[in-house]
């Protein structure tokens, strides 16, 4: 629907897509941490990732199976999804660089700090971090996804917040921009928002 300056609202002509890239798409930008076959840390952005379940229990993201991240998680059965905020873009790009038998962390200008329960490795410059337990690879036609079940949550403490307190929220989101992914090649920093009403008698 296209909404026009006098205020009248027009259907918009709908074309039939034969290839994919051609419309617009947000999607979370995640750095997915895992452990290679001689310990060494890795790391590569995913942007088919979705947290799954009422209280976030579960995460599944999409790999090629030609991936290190997708060797790794099948090998060590353990991934950290970590996601950076809008500072750390170019990093973000720096870690699709693929290498062989290098800290793949330090490699794109990032830390590694322990997690809580798995064995690879936090980044330490990100807000947040999901610590998963590999539960199911599903090998598809170019590409796979892998499910975890989330076993340890962590989070940078001045970005943890009380739901119900939407104009500290907003504000605390304008002065801490967060990073999506505009598919297929562009990113937005996220730094404003309005509280979602949802309907009365509303139940989740
Ligand atoms: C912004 C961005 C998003 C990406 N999203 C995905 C994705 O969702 N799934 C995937 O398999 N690869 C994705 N990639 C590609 C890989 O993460 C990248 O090639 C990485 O280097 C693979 O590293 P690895 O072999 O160490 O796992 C993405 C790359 C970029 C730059």
């Amino acid at each position: 629907m296209i909404l026009t300056e006098n205020g009248s609202v027009h259907m918009a002509e709908k074309i039939v897509l034969d290839s994919h890239g051609r419309y617009f798409d947000v999607k979370p930008l995640i750095l997915v941490t895992t452990l290679g076959p001689t310990g060494l840390p890795n790391v590569a952005p995913k942007t088919q990732d979705m947290d799954i379940g009422r209280r976030e229990q579960y995460f599944a993201f999409a790999c090629t199976p030609q991936h290190h991240t997708y060797q790794n998680a099948k090998a060590n059965e353990e991934f950290v999804v970590n996601y950076p905020g809008a500072e750390l873009i170019e990093e973000v790009s720096a870690a699709a660089q693929a290498a062989e038998d290098s800290d793949e962390i330090a490699l794109a200008g990032l830390t590694s700090i322990p997690s809580l329960v798995v064995k690879p490795p936090r980044i330490k410059e990100c807000y947040l971090h999901l610590e998963c337990r590999l539960l199911e690879i599903r090998d598809l036609e170019d590409s796979s996804l892998i499910l975890g079940r989330i076993v340890a949550r962590s989070v940078d403490k001045e970005l943890s917040f009380e739901r119900g307190k939407s104009k500290e929220n907003i504000k605390l989101l304008s002065e801490h921009p967060i990073l999506a992914y505009v598919h297929p090649d562009h990113y937005a920093k996220i730094s404003v928002a309005e509280e979602f009403v949802f309907p009365r008698n509303y139940k989740p």
